[in-house]
C-alpha cells in the first residue's frame, strides 16, 4: 500500500528527516507519535504527497504501486484526488457549503455522477451518525460533527489511504473518543488504511503500529 526509502527532509541546513523507511499495508491503522518538532507531519506531508522529500538516489516512495515523486501538478491533483483522503486538525470544510456539499466537491472534482455522489455522502453521513446535519452549514455543526464531516469527505472517493494530522487535537476527550472509534470501525467494515499523527496516547495505544519520531529518525 505504501512503501516509502530513505525519506529525508532538510529545510535550508536543517536536517529534520533523516532517512526514515516504512511499509504499511491495506487496512491497518499507523498511529505516528514523538515529541514536538520531532518531525510527524513534515513525514506525514511526504508520504501524503503534500511536500517531497529531498530528491537524493536512494529515495522511494511509492502508494498503490505508484511513484507519486515527479508528478507534474495536474497529474499529481488526479493522483490524491483518487488515492488519499486528508483530515486535518482543522477541519478546513468550506464554510458556505453544507455538509453534504463539502463532502460531495472531491467526488465532483472527480467528474463522478452527482446522484451517484449524493447516495454515497447520504449513506456516509448515516454511517458517521451525522445524516439529520446533511443540510447544515459547518458553523451550525459541533467540532466533533464537523470532523466527521472531513472524514466523510476524505472518505468519498473511496481512497486507498486516510492521512489525518492530530484530528482530535481539537476536540473534547468525548469527542475525540468517538472519532478514534470510528476509524476503526471503517477499518473493520471496509478495510480503510489509515495513517494518523497524534498526540493522543489513547490513540496511538489503540493502534496496530506505532511509529515513533525522535530527531528526525524511527526508533522503536
Ligand atoms: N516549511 C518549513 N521550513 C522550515 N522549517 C520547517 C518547515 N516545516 C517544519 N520545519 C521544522 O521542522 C521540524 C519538524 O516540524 P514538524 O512540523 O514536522 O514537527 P511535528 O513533529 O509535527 O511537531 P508538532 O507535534 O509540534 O506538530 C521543526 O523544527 C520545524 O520548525
Ligand atoms: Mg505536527
Amino acid at each position: 500500500m505504501i512503501v516509502a526509502k530513505n525519506i529525508q527532509k532538510t529545510f535550508s541546513n536543517h536536517k529534520v528527516l533523516k532517512g526514515i523507511d516504512l511499509h504499511i499495508k491495506q487496512g491497518e491503522v499507523v498511529a505516528i507519535v514523538g515529541p514536538s518538532g520531532a518531525g510527524k507531519t513534515t513525514l506525514l506531508q511526504i508520504i501524503s504527497t503534500l511536500d517531497i522529500p529531498d530528491l537524493i538516489p536512494e529515495v522511494s516512495l511509492k502508494i498503490n504501486n505508484i511513484s507519486p515523486i515527479g508528478l507534474k501538478d495536474k497529474k499529481l491533483a488526479a493522483f490524491r484526488n483518487q488515492h488519499i483522503g486528508f483530515v486535518f486538525q482543522f477541519h478546513q470544510l468550506l464554510p458556505e457549503f453544507t455538509a453534504l456539499e463539502n463532502i460531495c466537491i472531491p467526488a465532483y472534482i472527480a467528474n463522478k455522477k452527482k446522484a451517484e455522489v449524493q447516495k454515497r455522502a447520504l449513506e456516509l453521513l448515516s454511517f458517521l451518525g451525522i445524516k439529520n446535519k446533511a443540510h447544515n452549514k459547518p458553523s451550525q455543526l459541533s467540532g466533533g460533527e464537523q470532523q466527521r464531516v472531513a472524514v466523510a469527505r476524505a472518505l468519498i472517493n473511496q481512497p486507498a489511504i486516510v492521512f489525518a494530522d492530530e484530528p482530535s487535537g481539537n476536540l473534547d476527550t468525548q469527542s475525540a473518543d468517538n472519532l478514534h472509534q470510528l476509524f476503526f470501525k471503517l477499518r473493520d467494515e471496509f478495510r480503510q488504511t489509515f495513517v494518523i499523527v497524534t498526540h493522543n496516547e489513547t490513540l496511538a495505544n489503540m493502534a496496530d503500529r506505532k511509529l515513533v519520531l525522535k530527531d528526525g529518525n524511527l526508533v522503536l
